[in-house]
C-alpha cells in the first residue's frame, strides 16, 4: 500500500473522492432544491416576447452590473423584500430541452437591484429613453446607453413607438427614434419583473412592498396630531420624506429640478394641477395615474404610473414638496385628505 508506487490507489482515491465532493457539495443540494422550491402561489411564466428579452439581457451583459437577489439587509429595502428560494423555482422553461430559464441572479452591484424594477419603473417609455441613453433621463448615470437595440427612421411606421428622447440626446438629422425588436423584447422582460407577493394572507396589493421600501423616518405628525387636535395653525409635514419619497418615485421622470423632459415627462414647476389651490385633482394624479391629458399643450404619450403603493403620509408628504419647491408656493395638504381621496377612489 504505498501512493507513490500503486497508480491504482493513487488515480482512485483522487477520482473517487472528487466524484464523492461533487456530490455532497454541489450535485445533491441541487438535487434537493430542485425537489423542494415550489414556484410561488401566483408567479407568471414569461411570455415568448419577455423569455426572448431575457436571452437580450443576457446577451448584453446587463448581469454585469445588476443582481436579481434581494438580500434582507437594511440597504437592499429600497428592491423589494428578501428573496425566497421559491422566487427561482422553474415557472419558466425555456424549451423542450431546457425545462427552466437560468436565474439571473449576477453579484455585481453597481446599479440597482432589478428583481422588482417592473414595479418600481414601470412605464415603457421611461425604460426606452433610459437604454437609448441613461444620461437623458438620470443625468449622472454610468450605464452605458444601448443604441443598438434601436433603429432611426424617417417617419416611424404605423404601430410603432417613437422613443420621445429629449433634444439633446436625439439624432441630430431629425430621425425618430423606434425600438427594434430586440429592444421591444428586452423592455417586456424588464416590465414583468415584479415580485410574487409572499403569503396570499397579507392583505397587501402587488407591489405594495416597495411602498415599505424607501427607509422612511417615523412620521412626525403622529405625535403632532395627538398633542395638538385640530387648532394647529401651521401645518406640520416631514420635509425629509417628501423629498425622499420624490427622489426615489418621481424623479427619474419628472427629474429632480422638477423641470420633467421636454415631450416625455411634464414639468411640475408652475404646473397648475401642482399649484392648485384646490388639491383634490393633485392627489387624484398621484394616486391613480393620468394619461392622455393635455399639459400646458403638449399631450405626453407615456402615462402617468398610479402610485397608489405609497402611504397616505408619502403621497401628503411627497405632494407637499412638489408644493413647495422649484418655485412653487402652493397649499398644503395632509394625509387625512390624501385617505379621503384614495377612499372616494375605490
Ligand atoms: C456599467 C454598469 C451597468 C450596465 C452594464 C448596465 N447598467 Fe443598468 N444601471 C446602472 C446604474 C449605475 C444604474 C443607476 C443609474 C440609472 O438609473 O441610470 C442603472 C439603472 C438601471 C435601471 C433603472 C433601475 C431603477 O431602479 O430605476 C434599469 C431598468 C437598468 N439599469 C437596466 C439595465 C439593462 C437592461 C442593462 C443591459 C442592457 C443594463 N442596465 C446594463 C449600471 C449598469
Ligand atoms: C414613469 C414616469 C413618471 C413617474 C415615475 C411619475 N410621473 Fe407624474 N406624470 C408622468 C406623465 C407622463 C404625466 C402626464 C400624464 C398625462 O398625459 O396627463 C405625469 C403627470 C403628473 C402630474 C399632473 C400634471 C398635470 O398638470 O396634470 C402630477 C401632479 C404628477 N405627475 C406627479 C407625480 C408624482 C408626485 C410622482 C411620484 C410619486 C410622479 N408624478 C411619478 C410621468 C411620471
Amino acid at each position: 500500500m504505498n501512493f507513490h508506487k500503486n497508480h491504482w490507489l493513487l488515480f482512485g482515491v483522487t477520482f473517487f473522492g472528487f466524484v464523492g465532493l461533487s456530490l455532497i457539495v454541489g450535485i445533491l443540494p441541487a438535487i434537493w432544491v430542485q425537489n423542494n422550491a415550489e414556484p410561488l402561489p401566483g408567479a407568471e411564466p414569461l411570455t415568448t416576447l419577455q423569455r426572448e428579452g431575457l436571452g437580450v439581457y443576457v446577451s448584453e451583459g446587463c448581469v454585469a452590473c445588476h443582481t436579481q437577489q434581494v438580500r434582507p439587509l437594511a440597504v437592499d429595502q429600497a428592491w423589494g423584500r428578501p428573496a425566497t428560494a421559491g422566487d427561482y423555482a422553474y415557472v419558466t422553461p425555456l424549451g423542450p430541452l431546457v425545462p427552466y430559464a437560468p436565474a439571473v441572479l449576477g453579484s455585481e452591484r453597481t446599479g440597482p437591484d432589478l428583481t422588482n424594477v417592473g414595479a418600481r419603473q414601470a412605464s415603457d417609455v421611461w425604460q426606452y429613453i433610459h437604454l437609448y441613453n441613461p444620461r437623458s433621463v438620470v443625468p449622472d448615470s454610468v450605464m452605458p446607453a444601448y443604441p443598438w437595440l434601436f433603429d432611426e427612421v424617417t417617419v416611424a411606421a404605423a404601430g410603432q413607438t417613437v422613443v420621445p428622447v429629449p433634444a439633446a440626446f436625439a439624432p441630430k438629422n431629425g430621425s425618430q427614434v423606434v425600438p427594434n425588436a430586440r429592444g421591444m423584447a428586452l423592455v417586456a422582460y424588464l416590465l414583468s419583473l415584479k415580485q410574487t407577493p409572499l403569503g396570499a394572507a397579507t392583505a397587501t396589493p402587488p407591489g405594495a412592498d416597495t411602498a415599505a421600501q424607501a427607509p422612511t423616518q417615523p412620521v412626525a405628525d403622529t405625535a403632532a396630531q395627538t398633542a395638538a387636535p385640530a387648532a394647529a395653525p401651521v401645518l406640520a409635514w416631514d420635509e425629509s420624506l417628501g423629498a425622499s419619497t420624490y427622489t426615489g418615485t418621481c424623479a427619474a421622470c419628472h427629474q429632480a429640478n422638477g423641470q420633467g423632459l421636454p415631450g416625455a415627462f411634464p414639468p411640475l414647476a408652475g404646473d397648475p394641477v401642482v399649484t392648485a389651490d384646490d388639491p383634490t385633482e393633485h392627489i387624484t394624479v398621484v394616486l391613480a395615474g393620468k394619461q392622455g391629458g393635455e399639459i400646458g399643450g403638449t399631450t405626453y404619450a407615456s402615462p402617468m404610473p398610479a402610485q397608489a403603493q405609497l402611504s397616505d403620509e408619502q403621497v401628503a408628504a411627497v405632494i407637499n414638496h412638489e408644493r413647495t419647491s422649484w418655485g412653487n408656493a402652493a397649499t398644503l395638504v395632509t394625509p387625512e385628505e390624501v385617505a379621503a381621496v384614495r377612499g372616494g377612489l375605490q
